[in-house]
């Protein structure tokens, strides 16, 4: 109960870039999670990993062998997230998730499986955005899924535009509803 609070309280006061008051609950960590197996090694990208809700959740799916690279543009919440969690899968990046494809080289991989994102697209300028969802349609090569959480329906054209195949899941159940896209270039 007392990290539920000390998140909030964090992004609370970070809420022009969290674009959240809340963690993200286990519904939609649930939902968030559901193409990560652990049945067979895959690559996987976290977008705007916050306090590491979604991250834990990834990290209990995933095989032995999976790559998990968390990007969060704030350095105290990377800095709580490796104080927490000590897990050799997991690479957490205190950098802007514009910078998938230069990352992904760092690491000597070639394309990801999966991308998770909890980013608040709604209030990051347009043109990172277009960054962040071209490096991600990239790097996924037409053959992995890119998720992405939202409290709104705002930005269902913007997925539209990049990936031909974008499904929706509402998670009504949540406080508030959340929506859960699942989108495939094609
Ligand atoms: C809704 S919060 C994250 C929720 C978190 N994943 C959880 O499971 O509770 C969104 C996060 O995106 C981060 N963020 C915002 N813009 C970003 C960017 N350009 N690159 C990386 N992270 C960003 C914020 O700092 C914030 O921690």
């Amino acid at each position: 109960m007392k990290r539920y609070w000390t998140t909030v309280l964090a992004y609370s006061k970070n809420v022009a870039t969290t674009g959240a008051l809340f963690e993200t609950s286990k519904l939609v960590v649930k939902e968030m999670t559901h193409l990560v197996t652990p049945h067979q090694a895959q690559v996987i990208i976290e977008l705007g990993a916050g306090h590491g809700n979604i991250t834990e959740g990834i990290l209990q799916k995933m095989h032995p062998d999976s790559i998990l690279l968390a990007f969060e543009l704030h350095s105290e919440f990377c800095d709580e997230l490796k104080a927490r969690i000590s897990d050799r899968r997991l690479h957490v990046i205190n950098d802007s998730a514009d910078k998938i494809k230069s990352y992904l080289a760092k690491h000597q991989l070639q394309h990801a499986d999966v991308v998770i994102s909890a980013l608040p697209l709604v209030v990051i300028p347009n043109e990172v955005v277009d960054s962040i969802l071209q490096q991600t349609k990239d790097v996924l090569q037409n053959k992995g899924h890119y998720l992405q959480v939202s409290y709104s329906l705002i930005i269902q054209k913007k997925l539209k535009s990049f990936f031909g195949k974008v499904n929706k899941k509402m998670v009504l159940l949540n406080a508030p509803p959340a929506v859960v896209y699942t989108c495939q270039a094609q």
